[in-house]
């Protein structure tokens, strides 16, 4: 029978090894939580690294790794330290990473990680090629593995393969500065079908393929060799029956059954009638606009002094590719801003910034979506944010306000949030106040709209809707080759 075959850097579980032991956690980021309800439901097989060099990886250990990866319909690529190294941290991280998300000064080409890129995604293909077999759909995604569709393609012709982008694709001014500009557009034209976030990220695409390298472009398909290439946008949505459920079962827990967040965040919506939560939840990653938002709301408390004492900024960062020097440099600085508004504005019984720098599980992810009154989501640049939507689908009760960056895929279809521009903090000053005063009725309105949308463009519908392009992209394929 054939399969799906999904391929991305990392496996949706992260194992770690200590004293011969290993734990197994989920792996935090859009494309692992989404992907996961798709494969968790299908006949798939999920390629991808284990967080594990090989180096960490001992003979004691190996067996009992193997195990944890197949239990979970995965197979996994083998990275050596040097690899993670050059093909991580360092093109994936410091190059394409920043690139595409316009963060040019941030932006180093190095020819030696150029060199490990390939390779690595030489490595994925070599795994893909032992476990593909005729009939097989694959889906590759991310910045990650932009060379590897056309690998798979030289070996396997007549695989249908669709690539996924999950950030932005960025503008042919940014995107022309690359050295390596028309080896990753070759590279990713291996795939049958190229997926996007948004209609913009596709316009970008197809005028670098045309003006870089001078293939001819129809609409939405490009002509390449014998093959007609068709790419697309396909906003990724969430599994929002998960996230209402959770939320659902949420409301109707009894005192014993909170988590001791939820018992800390009942403290202040508790301290006094018009006290309010104001919640954000990113991985801390520069591109997710922290800095600007703290200072934006230090901005709204200056401006709006009657907010003092009442209201409070729930922020969760979780930790992210800290061996990154512009990684560091962030926590850091958000370590500063942190102490200098508590410090300013803090009272005996009331600090403005609670901020949580770590992973949580699940259930504490739902307590701070259900208990706080605002999401405020200010990326600089996002592909998507699913968290904007996860915030949006647990509001059972229909209220709650979403404060969004327009800079974010996410606002392409969110329309009924108060939209932002992340460098302005005047207008999200502003903004967040609509936000704290805006009548029941009016939450009421944008957040069932927004709850209708998600819950019918859900992920499953997504990958759906994915598939079908691209079992359509091969019928176009086997039409050519037979004329
Ligand atoms: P990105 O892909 O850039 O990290 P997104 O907002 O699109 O940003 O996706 C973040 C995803 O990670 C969301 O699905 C969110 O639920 C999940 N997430 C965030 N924090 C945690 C956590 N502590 N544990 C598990 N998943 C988390
Ligand atoms: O969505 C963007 C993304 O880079 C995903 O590819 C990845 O799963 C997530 O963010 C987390 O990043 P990393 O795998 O580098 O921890």
């Amino acid at each position: 029978m054939s399969k799906t075959i999904i391929i991305s850097n990392r496996l949706p579980l992260q194992i770690k090894i200590e004293e011969d032991e290993i734990s197994v956690s989920q792996s935090v980021g859009g494309l692992a939580t989404g992907m996961k309800s798709v494969h968790e439901d299908g006949d798939s097989l999920w390629i991808g690294w284990s967080g594990l060099t090989e180096e960490e990886i001992t003979d004691t250990t190996r067996d009992k790794v193997q195990k944890e990866i197949e239990k979970n319909k995965c197979a996994m690529v083998p990275l050596s330290e040097d690899d993670v190294d050059h093909f991580y941290y360092g093109f994936s991280n410091k190059t394409l990473w920043p690139l595409f998300h316009y963060f040019m000064e941030y932006t180093t080409f190095e020819q030696e990680n150029w060199e490990s890129y390939k390779r690595v995604n030489q490595k994925f293909a070599d795994v893909v090629l032992d476990h593909v077999e005729d009939g097989d759909t694959i889906w590759v995604h991310d910045y990650q593995l932009l060379l590897l569709p056309n690998y798979i393609k030289q070996k396997k012709p007549d695989t249908n393969i669709g690539f996924f982008l999950h950030i932005p694709f960025p503008s042919y001014e940014v995107f022309r500065t690359f050295p390596w500009r028309e080896e990753v557009l070759e590279g990713m034209l291996g795939a049958d079908l190229i997926g996007f976030h948004t209609y913009d990220y596709e316009r970008h695409f197809l005028s670098c393929v045309r003006r870089l390298i001078h293939l001819e472009t129809n609409f939405n398909e490009i002509s390449y060799d014998d093959r007609i290439i068709k790419v697309d946008s396909f906003p990724m949505g969430i599994d929002y029956d998960k996230f209402y459920n959770a939320a659902l079962a949420h409301e109707n827990m009894n005192g014993d059954e909170k988590s001791d967040i939820q018992k800390r965040l009942d403290e202040h919506l508790y301290s006094s009638d018009d006290a309010k939560m104001i919640l954000s939840i990113d991985r801390l990653d520069y591109t997710k606009g922290i800095p600007n938002r703290i200072k934006a709301f230090e901005y709204f408390l200056e401006k709006y002094p009657e907010y003092q004492q009442k209201v409070r900024l729930i922020m969760l960062a979780v930790p992210s590719r800290s061996n990154v020097p512009q990684y560091q440099l962030l926590k850091r600085e958000t370590d500063e801003l942190v102490g200098r508004i508590n410090g300013k504005f803090s009272t005996v019984s009331w600090t403005p910034v609670w901020y949580f720098y770590r992973s949580l599980p699940f259930d504490n992810l739902i307590d701070l979506y259900t208990s706080c009154d605002v999401a405020m989501i200010t990326p600089i640049r996002d592909g998507m944010n699913l968290v904007a939507k996860e915030y949006v689908a647990t509001r059972v009760k229909q209220d709650g306000v979403l404060v969004l960056s327009e800079m974010a895929g996410a606002s392409k279809e969110m329309n009924e949030a108060l939209l932002i521009n992340p460098n302005n903090f005047e207008a999200i000053a502003d903004k967040l106040k609509q936000a704290l005063e805006m009548p029941k009725e009016e939450q009421k309105e944008r957040i069932t709209s927004m709850q209708a949308r998600l819950k019918r463009y859900s992920v499953e519908k997504w990958a759906e809707e994915f598939f079908t392009a691209l079992n359509t992209s091969k019928t176009v394929r086997n039409t050519i080759v037979s004329k």
